[in-house]
């Protein structure tokens, strides 16, 4: 894992809320305690691109997850509009052709792009029942590599798969979970979740974190605990490499 990503900007918050109105109403109570934020379907599709640049002006980062896939042209061309707004971060699925198209979209641009192997909702039924001849770890492991073979940023993975593809990717690429529950906080609908601590010791660059910080009593505390405990399991890591 990356070592000069602050602990700060290692955590990324999913504005995942219905309006432009909460979504601000969230970043303006968090302030400083929080540097990146994703913003995806649910927020885009309720006005949420008009925020990207407004975040950036401020001084954030944005992660734009629309996980494109289309046929080539559609996503080049989507790749290079999305481009425009100075985000860090935007998904595509970690298909050949969407790969290479969004790759010629972000020419020339600050965008990095992350790759989502396969849906983490998706078992090896769900890709049998979709004709797919892999399971879930063949599949993951199949698209990680074409993602670094096409010049992929980073991959977009349950915590649990960090360690299998860190092995199969090595160091250079950003390895960016989801599924990030403090201890304590509700699991949700989430099923393979991971604490931030263990996340990071399994290598992960970047957690993403919904509901356990927008959802919070207290958004600010959980946000400083969360940023202190990548912070102390770096430092942890760090030792016992010595
Ligand atoms: O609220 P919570 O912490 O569960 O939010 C997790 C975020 O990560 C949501 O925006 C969700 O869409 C996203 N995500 C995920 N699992 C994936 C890919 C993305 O939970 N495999």
């Amino acid at each position: 894992m990356s070592e000069d990503i602050s602990p700060r900007d290692c955590l990324i918050v999913a504005l995942d809320l219905p309006s432009l109105a909460e979504a601000e109403a969230i970043v303006a109570r968090l302030g400083d305690s929080v540097s990146f934020y994703k913003i995806g379907m649910e927020l885009t599709y309720a006005g949420g691109l008009t925020l990207v640049e407004r975040l950036v002006g401020d001084g954030k980062k944005v992660f734009i997850d629309l996980k494109l896939h289309d046929i080539p042209n559609t996503v080049e061309r989507a790749t290079r509009q999305i481009a425009k707004l100075g985000a860090s971060f935007l998904t595509v699925h970690a298909y050949p052709q969407s790969m290479t198209a969004a790759l010629a979209g972000v020419a020339g641009s600050e965008l990095k792009l992350l790759a989502v192997t396969v849906m983490t909702s998706y078992d090896d039924a769900d890709l049998a029942a979709a004709g797919y001849a892999f399971s879930v770890k063949d599949l993951v492991a199949r698209r990680a590599v074409q993602a670094k073979e096409a010049g992929i940023h980073g991959l977009v993975l349950s915590p649990e798969e960090v360690v299998n593809v860190r092995a199969l990717v090595g160091p250079q690429m950003s390895l960016v979970t989801p599924g990030i529950r403090p201890a304590g906080a509700a699991v949700g609908d989430q099923k393979r979740i991971m604490t931030p601590a263990l996340a990071i010791a399994a290598g992960a660059d970047h957690l993403v974190v919904g509901r356990p910080v927008t959802g919070a009593a207290d958004p600010v505390a959980v946000a400083e605990q969360i940023v202190a405990d990548i912070a102390s399991a770096r430092q942890s890591s760090k030792t016992e490499r010595k």
